[in-house]
């Protein structure tokens, strides 16, 4: 059964090789290897058993919120989000679904869930960045292109496609 709850700091190691491994294979996959290992930043060291990498991945996942989805005691999803930007919208900062279970609502849980949380709280306004590969998840849930398509860095990477989104609650 698929259980959306809280991340927890022990869920790091488990949580990091699920956005390594779809970061790489859904949205870096184009890219040169040595381009796409700057992007990885410290996802790159998911599997290393070194103290400083698992550090370093837990500082990258920390977000105000972060939601994981569990299914039979594996991380399958993870949500981070709640930041605010210089116009004080909240933003949805990243999302992966392992590729092993796309397409059966567990992005679309993560998302309702996060919203949520923050519609409670009066938040009117989401936005994000979507990788080109998440534009019509996005768009099937309610949130609109603000701008065009923009290149952004990821960590030591510089030139990921990117699609300004956002969704205002009525
Ligand atoms: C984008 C992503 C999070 C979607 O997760 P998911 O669990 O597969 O999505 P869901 O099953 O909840 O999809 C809900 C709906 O969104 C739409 N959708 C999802 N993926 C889609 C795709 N690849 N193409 C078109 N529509 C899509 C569909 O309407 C789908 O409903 P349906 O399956 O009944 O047709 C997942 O594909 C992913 O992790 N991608 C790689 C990482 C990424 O790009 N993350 C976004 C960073 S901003």
């Amino acid at each position: 059964m698929l259980a959306i709850r809280p991340y927890h700091q022990r869920d790091a190691a488990r949580a990091g090789m699920v956005i390594a491994d779809t970061y790489a294979a859904f949205n870096l996959n184009q890219m040169a290897v040595e381009q796409r290992e700057l992007m990885l930043g410290p996802f790159l060291h998911a599997r290393s058993a070194e103290e400083l990498h698992q550090r370093a991945i837990a500082a990258a996942i920390r977000a105000p919120t972060v939601l994981v989805a569990e299914e039979a005691g594996n991380i399958v999803g993870v949500l981070r989000g709640g930041r605010m930007d210089e116009l004080r919208r909240t933003v949805l900062q990243s999302l992966f679904v392992s590729g092993s279970h796309h397409r059966r609502g567990i992005g679309r849980a993560l998302v309702k869930e996060f919203e949520g949380e923050y519609v409670a709280r009066g938040v009117t306004v989401f936005k994000l960045l979507a990788t080109m590969h998440a534009v019509p998840f996005y768009l099937a849930h309610g949130y609109r292109k603000s701008t065009g398509v923009r290149n952004i860095r990821s960590f030591d990477g510089v030139g990921l496609p990117s699609q300004p989104m956002k969704k205002v609650i009525k």
